[in-house]
């Protein structure tokens, strides 16, 4: 088990476009260790995802998983899913306003706007293409992973900057507000 450094918000890696990887390098022994370090660096930080640039690696690799998470509870089950060279799209114009944090954004949630409804294709570790829709929160994961991608933060689409808040303070005073609104739309939605 090897857990890397995360790095932070600051850091020029995290707003580099990340590159594509070609067949070849998904298959080397770098590119698969890569991807292990990448699930042990997420589980060991309770993070619902982890893109590869967030351990200075700046390739398009992120992987998912959420499973009973501390850090953010009210999220419906995610099975461990490793995305390589994604491409996600909406599917319609509808929208939900979650709140999110980041392992590169320390100590720091607000609330973005996400698309409710994505179309997400990309190639698992095994060079096996997927096309799959993922709705609701589940959905914004994605969102998220592949904004990181692009060298895009969550920070970036705060566009209500009073919702910024510690965990500390999200807990004291938003947390209750949220899940109630988020549960809701979860079971409105189903993930
Ligand atoms: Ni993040």
């Amino acid at each position: 088990m090897t857990v890397r450094a995360i790095v932070t918000v600051g850091h020029p890696v995290l707003r580099e476009r990340a590159r594509e990887i070609t067949a070849d390098e998904l298959a080397s022994p770098e590119v698969q260790t890569l991807i292990d370090d990448l699930i042990d660096t997420m589980h060991d930080a309770n993070g619902a995802g982890l893109a590869a640039n967030q351990v200075d690696a700046p390739v398009r690799i992120a992987v998912i998983e959420v499973d009973h998470n501390p850090r953010y509870p009210y999220k419906p089950p995610i099975p461990l899913t490793v995305v390589v060279n994604p491409v996600i799209e909406p599917i319609d114009d509808e929208l939900v306003e979650i709140n999110e944090g980041c392992l590169s954004v320390p100590d720091l949630r607000g609330n973005v706007f996400r698309h409710v409804n994505v179309r997400v294709r990309y190639l698992d570790r095994d060079g096996v293409e997927h096309d799959e829709v993922k709705r609701g929160l589940t959905a914004g994961t994605f969102q998220h992973e592949c904004d990181h991608l692009d060298g895009r933060l969550f920070l970036d689409r705060v566009q209500d900057t009073t919702t910024l808040t510690t965990w500390e303070q999200f807990e004291r005073f938003h947390r209750d507000a949220f899940v109630a609104r988020i549960t809701e739309f979860v079971e409105r939605v189903g993930s």
